[in-house]
């Protein structure tokens, strides 16, 4: 059989008359990723079963991110690529439903609908709740479903109760941002910042907790900056008090918004985990004053030195812009100096994307795409070694691990330290759920292996 027949025989196969199928490709950050979750179960009571992939699927959703100009572009490349698999099917009778979501679709959604016919439907970030109205509408009519006009309280009074999850689970707590910082698209995209109440969070997390779910990781584009009646150090605190639950993580935290109390909690709540990204952007506090950021690298460090004086052992990540209008080599070398002071476990870095309807974006002084290569390189370079450093340093030491999952090979489970770390070990699929002691014998760039400490104790 040719692979044409065989991907053929497969896409039959996989499409059984009568069980609907929808595939989600997820771009861009966590809050994609909760939503993508929770549009699967807005469709689920329409009978949509997951798909592995777009052939096998009736509907596919991108989910889409508009950070930097890469990312946007991809959703036009994936739009002419299922183009290609909507007409094959189309030739046979068939259909395949396109959805965009995400951040392109609230910012570009009315240029999508008009220039990709191929689309059957855009909603943006907080119209998700509507989606069994727009696929019934796309079915309907010629052109594109469009609907991008909800606010965040209209789409979380809305959505569906959760489907049980694995071990961990995002919790959105707040979304869209107020911060407007020059380079980014994320308060065009999301909106104003909003807050969920508190009481509706927490219920939220019982539910989720009896339903196995022992990790809870709160999220939001701005997650300390959550006042949901309660502040984020004290709705972690009354999270923290449930049945069931054993960590808790919270991401992303902008450094204005690291309040005492947060701080102090980290000292002080064993179910915090001592892992906290922190994204400082850049080293240069002249830089960051273009930047929007409100701080400057001495408050940073500031900050750093008080969390870690109430939790020594805390573990620090970033995001880095280089090559942001303006930045001087002198000013770059400023990043290097405070990724030296700081030492990060692990970070993400990117070259300054000049994104439509940003200050930065119309700025003067452009830094040349291959300035921003060399020096994006110099700082990755910087913070691997870092990475694995800080990977090395748990080598002979034992570490509680939250298993998540079966490992890649038979017999493996796998899981994540205090550090967020992924840790893979020798142990029976029953651990799953369970916090266990595993020794690190080997450390790579990316993740940890060792053995169960005590494999009849579970800690
Ligand atoms: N506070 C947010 C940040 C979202 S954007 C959160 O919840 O994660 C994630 C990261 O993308 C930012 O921290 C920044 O480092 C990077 N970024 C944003 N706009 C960018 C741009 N125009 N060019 C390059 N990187 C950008
Ligand atoms: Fe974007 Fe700044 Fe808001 Fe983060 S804090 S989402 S980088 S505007
Ligand atoms: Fe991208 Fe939107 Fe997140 S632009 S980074 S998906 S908030």
């Amino acid at each position: 059989m040719n692979s044409r027949a065989m991907a053929e025989k497969s896409e039959a196969s996989g499409r059984d008359a009568g069980v609907k199928r929808v595939h989600i490709e997820t771009y861009g950050c966590q809050m994609n990723v909760y939503d993508s979750e929770r549009m699967r179960d807005v469709l689920a009571p329409l009978g949509y079963a997951p798909a592995a992939s777009a052939q096998e699927a009736d509907l596919v959703i991108l989910n889409t991110c508009h950070i930097r100009e890469k990312a946007t572009e991809k959703v036009y490349s994936e739009i002419g690529r299922l183009r290609v698999l909507k007409e094959e099917r189309r030739r046979r009778g068939d259909d395949l439903t396109i959805a965009v979501a995400g951040c392109v679709a609230q910012a570009e959604g009315e240029e999508i609908a008009r220039r990709a016919p191929s689309v059957d439907l855009v909603v943006g970030p907080q119209s998700y709740h509507k989606l069994p109205e727009l696929i019934a509408r796309a079915a309907r009519a010629r052109g594109a479903a469009l609907e991008t006009n909800f606010t965040p309280e209209e789409k979380f009074d809305s959505l569906p109760a959760r489907a049980p999850h694995g071990v961990s689970a995002f919790v959105s707590v707040q979304e869209g941002c107020d911060k407007f910082c020059t380079f980014c698209v994320v308060p065009y995209t999301r909106g104003a910042e909003y807050s969920r109440p508190c009481a509706e969070v927490l219920a939220e997390v019982r539910a989720l907790a009896s339903q196995g779910v022992r990790e809870i990781v709160f999220i939001g584009q701005n997650v300390n900056a959550y006042h949901g009646a309660a502040s984020l150090a004290e709705l972690i605190a009354r999270a923290a008090d449930i049945d069931g639950v054993k960590r808790i993580r919270y991401t992303t935290s902008h450094p204005l918004e690291m309040d005492d109390a947060l701080i102090e909690l980290h000292g002080r709540e064993p179910k915090l985990m001592p892992f906290l990204h922190l994204p400082v952007q850049s080293g240069s506090s002249r830089i960051l004053k273009a930047m929007n950021r409100r701080h400057t690298a001495e408050d940073y460090l500031r900050i750093v030195a008080r969390l870690r004086a109430a939790r020594p052992d805390l573990a620090l990540s970033s995001d880095f812009i280089v090559g942001f209008p303006g930045e001087r080599e002198s000013d770059f070398e400023e990043t290097l100096a405070l990724a030296r002071e700081v030492t990060f476990a692990s970070a993400y870095s990117f070259k300054f994307s000049r994104r439509p309807g940003t200050p930065a974006g119309a700025m003067q002084g452009q830094v040349a795409e291959d300035v921003k290569a060399e020096r994006l390189a110099r700082l990755q370079a910087l913070l691997n070694v870092q990475q694995a450093a800080f990977n090395a340093a748990q080598v002979n030491e034992t570490l509680e691990i939250l298993v998540a999952q079966p490992g890649r090979k038979p017999g493996q489970v796998q899981g994540r330290s205090p550090y967020l770390q992924a840790v893979h070990f020798a142990g029976d699929r029953a651990l799953i759920g369970e916090c266990v002691r595993v020794r690190i014998e080997r450390a790579s760039q990316n993740s940890l292996s060792g053995v169960l400490a005590d494999s009849m104790a579970p800690a």
